[in-house]
């Protein structure tokens, strides 16, 4: 039997409207508890299995994310596939509110979150390469569920994990743009290693949904209420997308 899609959905994703949902279960790991039950259903005809990041409420905050929880519970599962579904700001002056895109890099500035599995506790200490943090081949497979979705993604770009909950300063934002960020979130690091320690193919798809502080339109301050109203519309183009991604992933 084909694995299972896992899905990972982040603000505004809650849960996936078209996800016809056969069950739920509440998987414990050694870590503690993942961040909701674990959602089992069919999506574009295929099974996968759907996991809330913040919480069923929206109530866990990037830094709260019991990240090594989530990944454990879904490659325990028979997840080898792992699609994480972020919202992001636009640092990047072409990647405005609305833009989707599959990042291809990844920089971290989070601190003081549970960032590996190796920490001496299980497995003997290993080293994973992390040089191309996102899986290519199910990066491609998203920019084609993308296409046969009708829709148009960006197809690249480096991702910034930035600690959270709070917004950047636009100074910070300067300094990641000089780094070569194009687009700024707060959940894409730990998920993305832990996602590689386990073996899993993990790939983004992000969805920007503010002009990063200081950038483009918001220069002097980031309106919080049309980030919900941006990503509330984006998600009904991710959920085909994603119904698109399993009905590939089911073939
Ligand atoms: N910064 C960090 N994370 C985000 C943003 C942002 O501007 N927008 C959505 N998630």
């Amino acid at each position: 039997m084909a694995s299972m899609l896992g899905i990972i959905g982040g603000t505004a994703l809650n849960r996936i409207a078209d996800l016809a949902v056969l069950r739920r279960e509440i998987v414990a790991t050694p870590y503690g508890e993942p961040s909701a039950a674990l959602t089992f259903g069919r999506l574009g005809g295929a099974e996968v299995v759907f996991l809330a990041r913040h919480g069923d409420g929206h109530t866990i905050a990037p830094h709260r994310i019991n990240y090594r929880a989530n990944i454990w519970a879904l490659q325990t599962q028979g997840v080898r596939d792992v699609v994480a579904v972020a919202t992001v700001g636009g640092i990047r002056d072409d990647l405005t509110a609305g833009t989707l895109l599959v990042p291809e890099q990844i920089i971290d500035y989070t601190h003081g979150r549970e960032a590996t599995f190796f920490d001496g506790l299980a497995q003997p200490l290993e080293h994973v390469d992390f040089t191309k943090p996102f899986c290519e081949s199910l990066r491609q497979r998203l920019l084609g569920a993308a296409v046969a979705a009708g829709d148009s993604v960006h197809d690249g770009g480096v991702y910034g994990a930035t600690q959270g909950p709070r917004l950047e300063t636009a100074a910070e934002i300067g300094r990641m743009a000089r780094d070569g960020a194009d687009v700024v979130g707060m959940t894409g690091m730990p998920e993305a290693a832990l996602a590689r320690e386990s073996r899993l193919c993990y790939a983004m798809l992000a969805v920007v949904v503010n002009a990063a502080a200081g950038r483009g339109a918001n220069t002097s301050g980031v309106a919080i209420a049309e980030i919900t109203a941006v990503a509330a519309a984006a998600m009904t183009r991710v959920g085909r997308i994603l119904a698109a991604a399993a009905r590939q992933h089911g073939d």
